[in-house]
């Protein structure tokens, strides 16, 4: 099928990407020039694990290209809408640059196309989306509008795209379903042939939920800000974890283990981030309020969450008393392991605290260092982890990247002024780490000092 896909972010490169891989000849398009330059050239805006090459692959023979929206959309018979939707000052979803996809549409599609909205945003967009279709639209355009909301994870995306648990449409008529359905055909069937993968490690058929769109864009609101109130949930738990000395990794190991609750997103920390999390439970807030009901309950959820940094900051006050002059190294800047997103990460809050007392940080991060550069310039950036604790009174674990896990310990020891690792993110062997004779404090109560504790610290 020829298909438009419009905005080139994160969301909208990967399905681009993606639907050219299972067989659509598809162009991506957005209305920043520089960045189709650079996509035209194999360049790629944003690090996600093997984007890359599914693009360039699908760019050489042809079936994915980039171009400025008035051309994509001319000749497209499905244009999906996938553009960002950041957040106001109060809260409420921006959707300017929908609104705008949405004429440009109207003025230069043709013939008959289907319209998806893959944008999160709130419900009953997509009904203004249909009126603004029909208001400016050219002569002889026959359009229809579905929502198919988005639940690629940043760093697993071709994973997620390639093996959803669910595909949601909401259509208010049969046929722009079916027209969605030939398109996701290959990964609804999983008879796709898989890009990374020799051997595809899962091949379960997912989910089709159709509905309408007013319940299909409320699906995507409300499954996000359910997995951040798992997380709250999960960092107050380890909170109670500290104050009664109990371990959280084991009370959440025994929770998940009932299929009601599942494993999944009780990991405590230092926090959510991301461009998702945040924004999408304010705007479920706003989306409520302006309905008539309070959610209270996730007005809680934010409220906790905000509060994870200045804990953790605390803890590593506690640590070192004062933290002027004192070195600290940061590993991980990005919001998660396998990105290098730091929009709303938690560590660079934690940086900028740091700093407000008058830390010295020394920072490194496998992949978010360029954009971490640019919010927080004068903060050294080093080129590896060990570069990273030379010197430091204590080292601080923001990102679970694997490579920290495989840290030799003894040449780290060598390193550090003091042997003192704080984990941010529970991410750390504790064990191993304590056998090398660091001080490890994780979140909820998973610390442990080692067994030569005075000599070591006193180093
Ligand atoms: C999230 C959703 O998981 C996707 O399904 C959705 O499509 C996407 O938002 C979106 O709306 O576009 P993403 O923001 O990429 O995906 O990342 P997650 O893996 O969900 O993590 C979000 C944040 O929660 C991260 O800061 C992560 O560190 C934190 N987190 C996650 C925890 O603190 N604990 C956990 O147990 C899990």
């Amino acid at each position: 099928m020829k298909i438009a896909v419009i905005g080139a972010g994160y969301v909208g490169l990967t399905t681009a990407a993606c639907f050219a891989e299972i067989g659509h000849t598809v162009v991506c398009a957005d209305n920043d020039e520089a960045k189709l330059n650079q996509l035209r050239q194999g360049e790629m805006p944003f690090y996600e694990p093997h984007l890359e090459d599914i693009v360039s692959r699908n760019t050489t023979s042809g079936r994915l290209r980039f171009d400025v929206t008035e051309r994509a959309v001319a000749g497209a018979e499905a244009i999906f809408i996938c553009v960002g939707t950041p957040p106001l000052d109060n809260g409420d979803a921006d959707l300017s640059s929908v609104a705008n996809v949405a004429r440009i549409i109207a003025q230069n599609a043709t013939g008959y196309c289907l319209v998806v909205e893959k944008s999160t945003v709130p419900v009953q967009t997509a009904q203004q989306l249909k009126r603004q279709l029909q208001l400016y639209a050219a002569k002889g355009l026959q359009c229809d509008l579905a929502s198919n909301p988005e639940f690629l994870r940043e760093g697993s995306a071709i994973h997620d795209f390639f093996h959803p648990d669910r595909i949601v449409i909401g259509a208010d008529r049969e046929e722009a379903a079916l027209q969605l359905r030939e398109i996701y055909l290959p990964i609804l069937e999983q008879t796709f042939e898989c890009p990374v993968h020799s051997v595809c490690p899962t091949r379960t058929k997912p989910g089709w939920v159709v509905t309408d769109t007013n319940s299909s864009e409320l699906i995507k609101h409300a499954s996000n800000s359910f997995l951040a109130m798992k997380i709250s949930f999960i960092n107050m738990v380890a909170d109670l974890c500290e104050a009664v000395g109990a371990d959280v990794t084991k009370v959440a190991h025994g929770m998940g283990m009932d299929p009601r609750i599942g494993s999944a997103f009780l990991n405590p920390g230092i926090g959510f981030g991301g461009f998702c999390f945040p924004k999408d439970v304010q705007a479920f807030i706003r989306i409520a309020e302006k309905s008539g009901c309070d959610f209270a309950l996730l007005k809680e959820v934010g409220k906790i969450n905000q509060g994870r940094v200045e804990r953790f900051v605390e803890q590593v006050r506690k640590e070192l008393w004062v933290l002027r002059g004192k070195t600290i190294a940061v590993w991980g800047l990005a919001f998660k392991p396998n990105t290098d997103d730091v929009r709303f990460a938690p560590a660079l809050s934690i940086i900028r605290r740091l700093q407000a007392e008058g830390a010295r940080v020394q920072a490194y991060d496998p992949q978010a260092m360029v954009k971490a550069e640019k919010e927080i310039p004068d903060i050294a950036y080093c080129p590896d982890a060990y570069k990273a604790a030379q010197g430091a009174d204590a080292v601080l674990v923001l990102t679970e990247w694997e490579e920290f896990r495989n840290v030799d310990w003894d040449r780290l020891g060598m390193l550090v002024e003091r042997r003192l690792i704080v984990d941010g993110r529970n991410a750390l062997p504790r064990e191993e780490v304590v056998a090398h004779d660091f001080h490890y404090i994780g979140v909820g109560g998973a610390s442990e000092t080692p067994q030569m504790a005075v000599s070591s610290t006193a180093r």
